[in-house]
């Protein structure tokens, strides 16, 4: 199976077309002034503001409101319409979609200071983005989360790369469980026979990761 072809990073153009091969990736900066989020936050619902408040952590908050206000600004270019109208709704496993546009759907990451989101028109997307932490004491991870033949992958891995590949297979499985809209609820092991991942760099220090219907062959990467 061919691999879905990545274009790089470019200002996105004033008119997006989006074809049933095609999927968008956007990518935001989280880390805005507090002017920039002031004018976000108004973007969002009564519902999104109460949520954001009620992440104790402020910067969890606030990145909260500039991914959200950035999904809305952007979705609001395909749909020709305010950031302010978008409706959600969620699934039960609480993945999110478009109540009244069916054909659009996307899945939004964030991590450290980047925010990603892919953009597919008439089939599922997931996508996951995690800061390298050189700290993180993968080894647990792996043990609770990873099946039996992901464990062995990772230990026939040379130690000195082990870091860079747990990383590896950690975005790709999130990107898969959040393309079929799980999360961890899934069993670990579940795969979808017609999707297809791929790696991607979000910006230096970060790793992402893609899951795409297979007639997707191209992801076009836009800055927002
Ligand atoms: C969904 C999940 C994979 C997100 O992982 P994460 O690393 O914390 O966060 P990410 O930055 O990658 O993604 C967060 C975004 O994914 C989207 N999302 C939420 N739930 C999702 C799901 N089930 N599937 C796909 N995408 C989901 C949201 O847009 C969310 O951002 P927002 O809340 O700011 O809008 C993780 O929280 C998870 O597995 N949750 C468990 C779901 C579950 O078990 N629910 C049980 C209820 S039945």
């Amino acid at each position: 199976m061919s691999s879905v072809q990545l274009t790089c990073w470019q200002p996105s153009p004033t008119r997006l077309d989006l074809d049933r091969q095609t999927a968008h990736l956007w990518r935001f900066r989280l880390d805005l002034s507090a002017a920039e989020i002031g004018t976000l936050t108004h973007l969002l619902s009564a519902e999104e503001q109460h949520r954001a408040t009620r992440l104790r952590d402020p910067a969890k908050g606030a990145h909260f409101i500039v991914g959200r206000g950035r999904l809305r600004q952007i979705l609001a270019r395909y749909l020709d319409c305010p950031p302010t109208v978008i409706e959600f709704s969620s699934t039960a496993q609480g993945k999110p979609h478009l109540t009244a546009c069916k054909g659009l759907s996307f899945n939004l990451a964030h991590a450290g200071e980047w925010g990603v989101l892919l953009v597919a028109a008439g089939s599922e997307v997931g996508v996951d983005i995690e800061q390298i932490d050189p700290r993180l004491d993968f080894e647990q991870v792996v043990a609770r989360y990873f099946s039996a033949a992901e464990e062995s992958a990772m230990q026939r891995c040379p130690a000195p790369r082990q870091r860079r590949f747990f990383f590896r297979l950690w975005t790709r499985k999130e990107a898969g469980l959040k393309y079929q809209g799980c999360g961890f609820s899934a069993p670990l092991s579940a795969t979808d026979s017609k999707a297809r991942s791929r790696l991607f760099t979000p910006a230096r220090g970060y790793l992402g990761a893609l899951t795409v219907v297979d007639r997707i062959a191209v992801v076009q990467r836009w800055d927002f």
